[in-house]
Protein backbone atom coordinates (compact mmCIF):
# COMPACT_ATOMS: atom_id res chain seq x y z
CA UNK A 1 0.00 0.00 0.00
CA UNK A 2 1.36 3.38 -0.89
CA UNK A 3 0.09 7.56 0.18
CA UNK A 4 -0.58 8.32 -3.34
CA UNK A 5 -0.92 11.91 -4.36
CA UNK A 6 -4.26 11.96 -6.41
CA UNK A 7 -4.78 15.81 -6.46
CA UNK A 8 -2.85 18.90 -6.13
CA UNK A 9 -4.13 22.52 -6.42
CA UNK A 10 -2.77 26.31 -5.54
CA UNK A 11 -3.57 29.86 -5.53
CA UNK A 12 -1.94 32.94 -4.89
CA UNK A 13 -3.17 36.30 -4.16
CA UNK A 14 -3.88 39.03 -7.08
CA UNK A 15 -1.64 41.29 -6.29
CA UNK A 16 2.19 41.06 -8.42
CA UNK A 17 4.99 43.52 -6.53
CA UNK A 18 7.78 43.27 -9.11
CA UNK A 19 11.76 44.15 -8.13
CA UNK A 20 10.07 47.80 -10.03
CA UNK A 21 7.66 47.87 -7.42
CA UNK A 22 9.91 47.12 -5.06
CA UNK A 23 13.11 49.47 -6.10
CA UNK A 24 9.90 52.35 -4.87
CA UNK A 25 9.88 51.29 -1.78
CA UNK A 26 13.53 50.59 -0.39
CA UNK A 27 17.09 51.26 -1.76
CA UNK A 28 17.17 48.40 -4.29
CA UNK A 29 17.52 47.20 -7.74
CA UNK A 30 16.49 44.81 -10.11
CA UNK A 31 19.47 44.06 -10.78
CA UNK A 32 20.86 42.99 -7.30
CA UNK A 33 17.47 41.30 -6.55
CA UNK A 34 17.75 38.95 -9.51
CA UNK A 35 21.54 38.35 -8.88
CA UNK A 36 21.30 37.64 -5.31
CA UNK A 37 18.28 35.88 -5.37
CA UNK A 38 16.67 35.25 -8.80
CA UNK A 39 13.26 36.52 -7.87
CA UNK A 40 11.90 38.64 -10.33
CA UNK A 41 8.29 39.42 -9.03
CA UNK A 42 5.79 38.12 -5.92
CA UNK A 43 2.44 38.16 -5.19
CA UNK A 44 0.95 39.53 -1.88
CA UNK A 45 -1.78 39.66 -0.40
CA UNK A 46 -3.73 43.10 0.13
CA UNK A 47 -5.49 44.35 3.32
CA UNK A 48 -9.28 42.65 3.60
CA UNK A 49 -8.27 39.51 1.53
CA UNK A 50 -7.33 36.57 3.52
CA UNK A 51 -4.93 33.26 3.43
CA UNK A 52 -8.22 31.19 4.44
CA UNK A 53 -9.38 31.78 0.71
CA UNK A 54 -6.35 30.78 -0.96
CA UNK A 55 -6.11 27.75 0.93
CA UNK A 56 -9.62 26.85 -0.19
CA UNK A 57 -9.29 27.54 -3.60
CA UNK A 58 -6.02 25.67 -3.61
CA UNK A 59 -8.34 22.65 -2.14
CA UNK A 60 -10.96 22.51 -4.06
CA UNK A 61 -8.34 22.23 -6.83
CA UNK A 62 -6.92 19.32 -5.50
CA UNK A 63 -10.40 17.45 -4.30
CA UNK A 64 -11.63 18.08 -7.62
CA UNK A 65 -8.26 16.48 -9.46
CA UNK A 66 -8.80 13.42 -7.19
CA UNK A 67 -12.54 13.20 -7.90
CA UNK A 68 -13.23 13.37 -3.93
CA UNK A 69 -15.70 15.43 -2.24
CA UNK A 70 -14.65 17.24 1.26
CA UNK A 71 -16.64 14.47 3.17
CA UNK A 72 -14.87 12.01 1.75
CA UNK A 73 -11.80 12.84 3.67
CA UNK A 74 -10.72 11.61 6.70
CA UNK A 75 -8.30 14.24 7.79
CA UNK A 76 -6.60 17.74 7.17
CA UNK A 77 -3.21 18.43 7.85
CA UNK A 78 -2.39 22.70 7.40
CA UNK A 79 1.25 23.76 7.36
CA UNK A 80 1.54 27.47 8.33
CA UNK A 81 2.63 30.12 10.43
CA UNK A 82 0.18 32.96 9.23
CA UNK A 83 -3.04 32.13 10.70
CA UNK A 84 -5.18 34.76 11.68
CA UNK A 85 -5.86 33.40 14.92
CA UNK A 86 -3.84 31.86 18.03
CA UNK A 87 -6.91 29.54 18.40
CA UNK A 88 -8.76 27.91 16.86
CA UNK A 89 -6.10 26.19 14.14
CA UNK A 90 -6.00 27.63 10.54
CA UNK A 91 -6.99 23.72 9.61
CA UNK A 92 -10.10 24.06 11.98
CA UNK A 93 -11.44 27.21 9.86
CA UNK A 94 -10.71 25.28 6.68
CA UNK A 95 -12.33 22.25 7.59
CA UNK A 96 -15.39 24.22 8.78
CA UNK A 97 -15.45 26.18 5.29
CA UNK A 98 -15.02 22.98 3.58
CA UNK A 99 -18.10 21.19 5.32
CA UNK A 100 -15.87 18.26 6.45
CA UNK A 101 -17.44 17.88 10.14
CA UNK A 102 -16.38 16.25 12.07
CA UNK A 103 -12.71 14.44 10.57
CA UNK A 104 -9.62 15.50 12.71
CA UNK A 105 -7.83 18.83 11.43
CA UNK A 106 -4.72 20.58 12.90
CA UNK A 107 -1.91 22.97 12.26
CA UNK A 108 1.53 22.10 11.96
CA UNK A 109 4.25 25.06 12.84
CA UNK A 110 8.01 24.87 10.88
CA UNK A 111 7.93 27.74 8.70
CA UNK A 112 9.47 27.28 5.26
CA UNK A 113 9.56 23.23 5.93
CA UNK A 114 6.28 22.93 7.14
CA UNK A 115 4.86 21.51 4.20
CA UNK A 116 7.41 18.04 4.47
CA UNK A 117 7.08 18.16 8.11
CA UNK A 118 3.20 17.75 7.34
CA UNK A 119 3.76 15.06 4.62
CA UNK A 120 5.84 12.92 7.33
CA UNK A 121 2.78 13.16 9.54
CA UNK A 122 0.23 12.01 6.53
CA UNK A 123 2.99 9.47 5.50
CA UNK A 124 2.96 8.20 9.67
CA UNK A 125 -1.27 8.18 9.33
CA UNK A 126 -0.91 6.29 6.10
CA UNK A 127 1.49 3.68 7.38
CA UNK A 128 -0.03 3.41 10.51
CA UNK A 129 -3.98 2.69 8.33
CA UNK A 130 -4.73 5.40 10.72
CA UNK A 131 -6.25 7.65 8.10
CA UNK A 132 -6.16 7.25 4.07
CA UNK A 133 -7.52 10.03 2.52
CA UNK A 134 -5.92 13.06 3.85
CA UNK A 135 -5.57 16.77 3.13
CA UNK A 136 -2.54 18.38 3.31
CA UNK A 137 -2.55 22.30 2.81
CA UNK A 138 1.02 24.34 3.20
CA UNK A 139 -0.04 28.12 3.00
CA UNK A 140 1.69 31.21 4.18
CA UNK A 141 1.37 35.09 4.01
CA UNK A 142 4.70 36.14 5.05
CA UNK A 143 4.12 39.53 3.30
CA UNK A 144 2.24 40.73 6.23
CA UNK A 145 5.17 39.95 8.63
CA UNK A 146 8.29 41.87 7.12
CA UNK A 147 9.22 44.85 7.87
CA UNK A 148 8.49 46.75 4.26
CA UNK A 149 11.60 49.22 5.39
CA UNK A 150 14.04 46.54 5.78
CA UNK A 151 15.26 45.88 2.32
CA UNK A 152 17.10 42.76 3.37
CA UNK A 153 14.08 40.96 4.15
CA UNK A 154 11.07 42.44 2.14
CA UNK A 155 12.66 41.92 -1.36
CA UNK A 156 12.37 37.90 -0.68
CA UNK A 157 9.51 36.84 0.43
CA UNK A 158 5.32 36.64 -1.34
CA UNK A 159 2.06 34.35 -0.25
CA UNK A 160 0.48 31.50 -0.95
CA UNK A 161 -1.43 28.47 -0.82
CA UNK A 162 -0.80 24.89 -2.37
CA UNK A 163 -2.75 21.82 -1.35
CA UNK A 164 -2.40 18.07 -2.04
CA UNK A 165 -4.99 15.20 -1.46
CA UNK A 166 -3.42 11.60 -0.35
CA UNK A 167 -5.05 8.36 -1.06
CA UNK A 168 -3.78 4.70 0.68
CA UNK A 169 -3.83 2.37 -2.65
CA UNK A 170 -2.92 -0.96 -3.34
CA UNK A 171 0.54 -0.95 -5.05
CA UNK A 172 3.98 0.24 -4.40
CA UNK A 173 3.27 4.13 -5.96
CA UNK A 174 3.15 7.34 -3.22
CA UNK A 175 5.29 8.21 -0.91
CA UNK A 176 8.21 6.48 -0.16
CA UNK A 177 10.22 8.30 2.59
CA UNK A 178 10.06 11.19 4.77
CA UNK A 179 13.37 12.47 7.19
CA UNK A 180 12.50 15.72 9.24
CA UNK A 181 14.97 17.47 11.15
CA UNK A 182 15.46 20.51 13.22
CA UNK A 183 18.05 22.51 15.49
CA UNK A 184 17.05 24.79 17.94
CA UNK A 185 20.10 25.73 18.58
CA UNK A 186 20.13 28.09 15.55
CA UNK A 187 16.54 29.47 16.17
CA UNK A 188 17.85 32.79 16.04
CA UNK A 189 18.94 32.85 12.30
CA UNK A 190 15.52 33.66 11.34
CA UNK A 191 12.39 34.34 13.23
CA UNK A 192 9.38 36.89 14.15
CA UNK A 193 7.91 37.33 17.07
CA UNK A 194 4.58 37.01 18.23
CA UNK A 195 1.66 39.36 16.73
CA UNK A 196 3.30 40.88 14.06
CA UNK A 197 0.24 40.65 11.93
CA UNK A 198 0.55 43.49 9.27
CA UNK A 199 -1.21 44.41 6.18
CA UNK A 200 1.62 45.00 3.09
CA UNK A 201 -0.29 47.94 2.21
CA UNK A 202 0.48 49.47 5.59
CA UNK A 203 4.02 49.78 4.17
CA UNK A 204 5.80 52.45 6.38
CA UNK A 205 4.63 52.14 9.43
CA UNK A 206 6.10 49.81 11.24
CA UNK A 207 9.01 50.49 13.95
CA UNK A 208 12.61 48.92 12.43
CA UNK A 209 12.44 45.80 15.23
CA UNK A 210 9.11 44.74 13.72
CA UNK A 211 8.90 41.72 11.51
CA UNK A 212 11.19 38.86 10.25
CA UNK A 213 14.90 38.97 11.83
CA UNK A 214 16.82 37.08 9.15
CA UNK A 215 21.09 36.54 9.43
CA UNK A 216 20.78 35.88 6.03
CA UNK A 217 24.60 34.91 4.97
CA UNK A 218 24.33 32.05 8.26
CA UNK A 219 21.13 31.20 6.91
CA UNK A 220 22.28 30.55 3.18
CA UNK A 221 25.17 28.32 4.15
CA UNK A 222 22.80 26.15 6.62
CA UNK A 223 20.07 25.90 4.00
CA UNK A 224 22.37 24.70 1.25
CA UNK A 225 24.01 22.18 3.78
CA UNK A 226 20.54 20.73 5.04
CA UNK A 227 19.06 20.83 1.74
CA UNK A 228 21.14 18.72 0.19
CA UNK A 229 22.21 15.99 3.32
CA UNK A 230 18.26 15.65 3.78
CA UNK A 231 17.62 14.93 0.25
CA UNK A 232 19.92 12.57 0.49
CA UNK A 233 19.09 11.19 3.50
CA UNK A 234 15.77 10.70 2.17
CA UNK A 235 16.38 8.49 -0.80
CA UNK A 236 18.61 6.42 0.76
CA UNK A 237 15.91 5.47 3.40
CA UNK A 238 13.75 5.21 0.23
CA UNK A 239 16.97 2.56 -1.31
CA UNK A 240 17.51 5.07 -3.97
CA UNK A 241 20.32 6.61 -4.73
CA UNK A 242 20.35 10.77 -6.03
CA UNK A 243 20.46 9.39 -10.00
CA UNK A 244 17.24 7.15 -9.48
CA UNK A 245 15.63 10.80 -8.95
CA UNK A 246 13.63 12.75 -12.22
CA UNK A 247 13.16 15.93 -10.25
CA UNK A 248 13.42 17.51 -6.98
CA UNK A 249 11.48 20.47 -6.15
CA UNK A 250 13.07 22.35 -3.57
CA UNK A 251 12.20 24.99 -1.31
CA UNK A 252 11.89 28.02 -3.48
CA UNK A 253 13.69 30.45 -1.23
CA UNK A 254 16.68 31.79 -3.42
CA UNK A 255 18.22 30.53 -7.06
CA UNK A 256 21.03 30.96 -5.41
CA UNK A 257 20.63 28.09 -2.71
CA UNK A 258 19.04 26.07 -4.67
CA UNK A 259 21.96 25.79 -7.32
CA UNK A 260 24.19 25.27 -4.68
CA UNK A 261 22.03 22.50 -3.40
CA UNK A 262 22.29 20.76 -6.68
CA UNK A 263 25.39 21.40 -6.95
CA UNK A 264 26.37 19.58 -4.27
CA UNK A 265 24.23 16.66 -5.08
CA UNK A 266 25.75 16.26 -8.43
CA UNK A 267 22.54 17.28 -10.46
CA UNK A 268 21.62 19.05 -13.16
CA UNK A 269 19.24 22.55 -12.84
CA UNK A 270 16.85 20.15 -15.68
CA UNK A 271 16.13 18.37 -12.41
CA UNK A 272 15.34 20.83 -10.29
CA UNK A 273 11.88 22.40 -10.82
CA UNK A 274 12.11 26.35 -9.82
CA UNK A 275 9.06 29.12 -9.41
CA UNK A 276 10.95 31.14 -6.78
CA UNK A 277 11.18 33.73 -10.17
CA UNK A 278 7.78 34.38 -10.15
CA UNK A 279 6.60 33.95 -6.54
CA UNK A 280 9.42 34.48 -4.52
CA UNK A 281 9.81 32.55 -0.99
CA UNK A 282 5.83 31.81 -0.07
CA UNK A 283 7.22 29.53 2.77
CA UNK A 284 5.31 26.50 3.59
CA UNK A 285 3.66 27.02 0.63
CA UNK A 286 6.69 27.35 -1.88
CA UNK A 287 6.92 23.36 -2.51
CA UNK A 288 3.13 22.66 -3.04
CA UNK A 289 2.51 25.33 -5.42
CA UNK A 290 5.84 24.16 -7.62
CA UNK A 291 4.69 20.58 -7.17
CA UNK A 292 1.06 21.66 -8.39
CA UNK A 293 2.50 24.35 -11.25
CA UNK A 294 4.81 21.11 -12.39
CA UNK A 295 2.36 18.30 -12.33
CA UNK A 296 -0.43 21.06 -14.87
CA UNK A 297 3.04 21.53 -16.73
CA UNK A 298 3.64 18.01 -17.42
CA UNK A 299 6.43 17.91 -16.00
CA UNK A 300 5.94 14.39 -13.63
CA UNK A 301 4.89 11.44 -15.05
CA UNK A 302 3.85 7.85 -13.37
CA UNK A 303 6.54 6.20 -11.70
CA UNK A 304 8.85 9.07 -11.38
CA UNK A 305 11.04 9.70 -7.99
CA UNK A 306 9.90 13.21 -6.74
CA UNK A 307 12.02 15.04 -3.95
CA UNK A 308 10.74 17.18 -1.97
CA UNK A 309 12.80 18.98 0.58
CA UNK A 310 12.79 22.54 2.62
CA UNK A 311 14.51 24.29 5.33
CA UNK A 312 12.90 27.16 7.41
CA UNK A 313 13.04 28.99 10.68
CA UNK A 314 13.39 26.54 13.74
CA UNK A 315 15.59 26.03 12.53
CA UNK A 316 13.60 22.79 10.50
CA UNK A 317 14.48 20.62 7.42
CA UNK A 318 13.18 18.05 6.34
CA UNK A 319 12.49 15.79 2.77
CA UNK A 320 10.35 13.44 1.20
CA UNK A 321 10.92 11.05 -1.48
CA UNK A 322 7.41 10.46 -3.63
CA UNK A 323 6.86 7.66 -6.45
CA UNK A 324 4.78 9.54 -8.67
N1 LIG B 1 19.06 45.67 -2.26
C1 LIG B 1 20.29 46.19 -2.33
N2 LIG B 1 21.25 45.93 -1.42
C2 LIG B 1 20.93 45.11 -0.41
C3 LIG B 1 19.64 44.53 -0.29
C4 LIG B 1 18.70 44.84 -1.27
N3 LIG B 1 17.46 44.34 -1.25
N4 LIG B 1 19.65 43.77 0.81
C5 LIG B 1 20.87 43.82 1.36
N5 LIG B 1 21.65 44.65 0.62
C6 LIG B 1 23.04 45.02 0.85
C7 LIG B 1 23.47 44.87 2.29
O1 LIG B 1 23.10 46.00 3.03
C8 LIG B 1 24.97 44.74 2.14
O2 LIG B 1 25.50 46.01 1.95
P1 LIG B 1 26.91 46.41 2.62
O3 LIG B 1 27.92 45.48 2.02
O4 LIG B 1 27.08 47.84 2.21
O5 LIG B 1 26.72 46.21 4.07
C9 LIG B 1 25.13 43.98 0.81
O6 LIG B 1 23.86 44.13 0.13
C10 LIG B 1 25.45 42.51 0.99
O7 LIG B 1 24.57 41.98 1.97
P2 LIG B 1 24.57 40.46 2.34
O8 LIG B 1 23.48 40.17 3.33
O9 LIG B 1 25.98 40.02 2.68
O10 LIG B 1 24.18 39.85 0.92
P3 LIG B 1 24.19 38.37 0.46
O11 LIG B 1 25.02 38.22 -0.74
O12 LIG B 1 24.41 37.42 1.58
O13 LIG B 1 22.67 38.18 0.00
C11 LIG B 1 20.60 37.30 0.84
C12 LIG B 1 21.62 38.43 0.92
C13 LIG B 1 19.99 37.29 -0.54
C14 LIG B 1 19.52 37.56 1.89
C15 LIG B 1 21.30 35.95 1.12
O14 LIG B 1 22.08 36.02 2.28
C16 LIG B 1 20.32 34.84 1.26
O15 LIG B 1 19.65 34.48 0.33
N6 LIG B 1 20.25 34.22 2.44
C17 LIG B 1 19.27 33.20 2.69
C18 LIG B 1 18.07 33.90 3.20
C19 LIG B 1 16.79 33.22 2.86
O16 LIG B 1 16.60 32.63 1.84
N7 LIG B 1 15.87 33.37 3.78
C20 LIG B 1 14.57 32.86 3.56
C21 LIG B 1 14.12 32.08 4.69
S1 LIG B 1 15.16 30.72 5.00
C22 LIG B 1 14.76 29.68 3.89
O17 LIG B 1 13.69 29.78 3.37
C23 LIG B 1 15.75 28.67 3.51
Amino acid sequence: MGARIIGTGSAVPPTCLTNADMEKRVATSNDWIVTRTGIEERRVMKQGEDILDLMHEASTQALQVAGLRARDLQAIIVATVSGDYFFPSTACLLQGRLGADTIPAFDVSAACAGFVYGMSVVHSYAKSGEYGRMLLVGADALSTMVNWQDRSTCVLFGDGAGAIVLDTQPGDRGLLSTVIESSGALWELLYVRAGHRQAVDQEGAQPKEWGIQMKGPELFKVAVRSLSEVAGKALERAGLATTDMHLMIPHQANLRIIQAVADRMGVSMDKVYCNVQRFGNTSAASIPVALDEAVRRGKIHDNDIIVLNACGGGLTWGASVVRW
